[in-house]
């Protein structure tokens, strides 16, 4: 009766049991893997937020596929108008985005390569579209990410149709570098395949972080290949609920013109973002900086805590460039990250992902998110290491 691309195996996963678990015996949870930024961070200017969508607007439905344009110009704004507004399209989140692009550019069965470790969407994402993920890695070499460009020329077969990367990766932090941008352009150029670039983080790049000089903050003004940049209010203004995010549609000029009439009839068939978001968005996207401002401190006040409670243990905190989440590695105290994630889940109380959730490579990784309460953090930090320690004495 069903399709085969839906047959997920609905058994949760043992953390998750151990979780409802927990939460029916109301035992406190430290929770380290927030991520929803409208409970786990002080309110945001709200009632500006809302005074923007009540508007005498609303109240008239003039569709139009790729956005109304004042919202359209106001995203071309957003990227300091290095985008024309005529190559901007609106969707209801980067997810939808993922989705019309995948539409756009492949057949059932093709295929697409995507970074790992990475955002575990993915593999879900390209399924619904009955499309193949094909994984090409980073590896950590000398304090940075690097892309390893030889799997992922070994790894391109002709029916691949697009090269994905996350800037800021999740949860990896790190960002592309100049060399990188040029050879995912170039490699894509030769191929004349698409490029996806997922920036939903970028606002939050450290510039100048990490062992290298950091310049680069993505791909938005690169036509060597055709290419799409993603992003959307859910991280950029961190409110995932009014659901309204935008796909840059750049390249050599004819391809990415044909994109965008392709993409205008999928966007058509569904007409998803609502029109109050869309008549907001010009005010939303000038709060941009105050959103952002507060949204910094809270991270940088938790990278300095778990800097400071892991200072002189075993535990280590990876360097990134940006996101919302911190690598830490432990000893491998356990033989996988699965058990040691439930131990401290059942035994201290801590809520942490294990790396292998974003494809982690090896064991000892654990994903921890800078966006919750900072007293919440180190204690939940505080509690890893005393874990740990006790594991490695004994
Ligand atoms: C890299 C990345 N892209 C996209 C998304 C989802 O964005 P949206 O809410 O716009 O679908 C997430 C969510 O965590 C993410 O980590």
């Amino acid at each position: 009766m069903f399709s085969n691309r839906t047959s997920w195996s609905s058994v949760p996963n043992a953390l998750t049991v151990a979780l409802q678990q927990r939460r029916q015996k109301s035992l406190p949870v430290l929770d380290l893997t927030q991520s929803n930024p409208t409970t786990a961070l002080p309110p945001m200017p709200w009632s500006a937020i809302q005074e923007a969508m009540v508007r005498p607007e609303n109240a008239t439905y003039v569709p139009d596929s790729l956005g109304l344009l004042s919202a359209r110009q106001a995203v071309a704004w957003h990227h300091s108008n290095r985008v024309s507004p005529e190559r901007v399209l609106l969707t209801a989140s980067t997810s939808e985005a993922y989705a019309f692009l995948f539409k756009l550019l492949c057949d059932p069965g093709s295929e697409i390569l995507v970074p790992t470790p990475s955002y575990p969407l993915f593999d879900y994402l390209a399924g619904l579209e009955s499309v193949r993920s094909r994984q090409y890695p980073s590896h950590f070499v000398d304090g940075r990410w690097v892309i390893d460009y030889q799997v992922l020329i070994d790894t391109w077969t002709p029916a691949c149709r697009a090269v994905l990367i996350v800037t800021p990766n999740n949860p990896t932090g790190a960002a592309v570098s100049r060399q990188d941008t040029d050879f995912l352009s170039k490699f894509c150029a030769e191929r004349q395949i698409a490029l996806i670039s997922d920036e939903v983080f970028a606002d939050t790049i450290v510039l100048g972080a990490g062992p290298e000089c950091f310049d680069n903050i993505g791909f938005t003004g690169e036509h060597r290949c055709l290419n799409f940049v993603l992003s959307g209010l859910s991280k950029v203004m961190l409110l995932p609920q009014l659901k309204c995010a935008w796909v840059l549609c750049q390249g050599p000029p004819a391809m990415a013109r044909a994109a965008m009439e392709r993409l205008e009839i999928i966007a058509d068939t569904y007409l998803s973002v609502a029109t109050p978001v869309q008549n907001a968005l010009p005010t939303l996207l000038q709060m941009v900086p105050e959103v952002q401002a507060v949204l910094k401190q809270r991270l940088d006040a938790n990278s300095l805590i778990i800097k400071e409670e892991l200072s002189d243990s075993a535990v280590r905190m990876w360097p990134a460039q940006g996101g919302w989440s911190t690598l830490v590695r432990v000893p491998a105290v356990l033989d996988h990250d699965d058990e040691f994630a439930l131990q401290l889940l059942e035994i201290d109380g801590i809520l942490v992902q294990p790396g292998h959730y974003f494809d982690m490579p090896g064991q000892g990784w654990l994903v921890v998110s800078r966006l919750g309460p900072p007293a919440e953090l180190r204690q939940g930090m505080r509690k890893l290491v005393q874990r740990v320690q006790q594991l490695v004495g004994a």
